[in-house]
């Protein structure tokens, strides 16, 4: 690759950050990257890498010589014009967006015409809007600002940074606007240019749906288990439908994550603070937690009162091929299980120390195996692949009881059932 691109700067080293750094990197960038984490910040410079996400250790290895890591934003400044910001944007305890990180970058930030901001996090509608009215009154309106969400997923980031379904510019036309694309161009993705808000909205709306399709077909699994139809019949007959599509039609226990949770609730409260009621993403929200707590009632309804049986979970994470604990529906299993007087065992393979900080009253194992030893009933909560392929008949010799809740729908019902254990799935017959 040409050494002559563009250098950048990226503030926040997070899931975001580090994956837009390194695979940047790779194209030829110098990366000026800042994080406020001094702990992280010496992490990545000893070449460690501080999360777990497939790819993304041998990228950041193999283009060292181009990554910068400080805490310090000066160097980013010095070297880069576009400097691109993926700081967290949790929600608060109301519900919208924080952007207290966001905020302080931008307080940061020097004004001169020869930067660009270029929003990599998730903000609500609106946010560049103000952000250019605070750059104005601050009298820094020279600073270009370019809204550039990020669409990658966490477990495949490094390809989805590779291979966007698309690249979306949000700005007024200048000339970081342009800077943006062409750093973009080496990927050919289709390319969105359009305006501030334009390119916000298409950041929540984009996730609001695909958490909308997740609840519509979580319901009709619902649907599915009283009326005897088949969910995985019903996906797969739903999803060749090219207007609807077959991603996102698998029924399990919820979404969770740092992203859906957040974005849904931040596009609502966004919505209900411009005085639209966006009663669709009520419903949306409200099916997912509920359906967080199905499996409780399916527990009850085979192996009856909860207090002191012992349920193993296997798998904790969001989703395999991540630690990210954020939003995990493990969560709100784990906490109803307890709080019922069940003993619950789990196991993960990547994430367990994430989960010992949040959940410290699980008893936790080094493998599959001794999480299902004495369980009454064994729970799969994220499919990671090892879990998927697990042996059942050397599971059920070591079970009390003989009940599995495939809360992924990705486990083989046939090879369950010939193991001598009872199978329930989510919506499946
Ligand atoms: N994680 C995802 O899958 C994903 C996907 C698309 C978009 N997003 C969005 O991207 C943004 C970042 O998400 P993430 O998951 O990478 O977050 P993260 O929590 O993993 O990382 C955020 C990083 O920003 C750093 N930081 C906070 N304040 C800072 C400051 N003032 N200066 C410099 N660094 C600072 C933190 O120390 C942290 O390292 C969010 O808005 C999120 O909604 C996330």
């Amino acid at each position: 690759m040409s050494a002559t691109r563009e250098p950048i700067g990226v503030i926040g080293t997070g899931y975001v950050g580090l994956v837009t750094a390194a695979g940047f990197a790779e194209l030829g960038s110098d990366v000026w990257c800042v994080d406020i984490d001094a702990a992280k910040i010496e992490r990545l410079r000893r070449g460690e890498v501080p999360i777990y996400e497939p790819g993304l250790e041998e990228l950041l290895a193999r283009n060292a010589a181009r990554l910068h890591f400080s805490t310090d934003l000066a160097g980013a400044l010095e070297h880069a014009r576009l400097l691109f910001v993926a700081v967290g944007t949790p929600p608060t305890h109301s519900g919208d967006a924080d952007l207290t990180a966001v905020n302080a970058v931008v307080d940061e930030m020097p004004g001169s015409e020869r930067h660009a901001l270029v929003m990599k996090s998730t903000v609500p509608c609106g946010t560049g809007a103000t952000i250019q009215r605070v750059l104005r009154e601050r009298g820094k309106q020279a600073m270009a600002y370019v809204s550039c969400p990020e669409f990658l997923k966490e477990g495949s980031a490094v390809n989805d940074f590779r291979h966007p379904d698309r690249v979306v510019v949000g700005d007024t036309g200048g000339w970081a606007g342009d800077a943006v694309v062409e750093l973009y161009a080496p990927l050919s993705a289709a390319l969105v240019r359009t305006d501030v808000a334009s390119a916000e909205m298409i950041k929540l709306a984009s996730n609001a749906f695909l958490a909308t399709k997740i609840s519509f077909i979580n319901e009709i699994a619902n649907v599915c288990e009283e009326t005897g139809a088949d969910v995985i019949e019903v996906g797969r007959g739903v999803g060749l439908d090219d207007r609807i599509g077959s991603k996102f039609l698998q029924a399990g226990i919820g979404y969770g994550g740092s992203c859906f949770t957040k974005d849904v609730s931040a596009l609502k409260l966004l919505a209900a603070n411009s005085g639209y009621h966006f009663q669709l993403l009520n419903a949306v929200t409200e099916v997912n937690e509920l359906q967080k707590r199905r499996v409780v009632s399916k527990l009850q309804r085979h192996i009856g009162d909860l207090a002191g049986k012992r349920v193993g979970l296997l798998g904790l994470a969001f989703k395999p091929e991540t630690d990210d604990m954020r939003g995990a529906s493990s969560l709100v299993l784990a906490a109803r299980l307890l709080a019922e007087g069940a003993v619950v065992s789990a196991y993960d393979p990547v994430a367990e120390q994430e989960a010992r900080e949040l959940m410290p009253e699980l008893c936790y194992c080094d493998s599959a195996f001794e999480t299902v030893n004495d369980a009454d009933a064994v729970v799969l909560v994220t499919e990671w692949k090892e879990l998927r392929e697990l042996d059942w008949s050397k599971v059920a010799p070591l079970m009390r009881g003989d009940l599995v809740i495939d809360g992924r729908n990705a486990l083989d019902p046939q090879a369950i059932r010939a193991a001598g254990l009872t199978y329930e799935g989510i919506g499946r017959r």
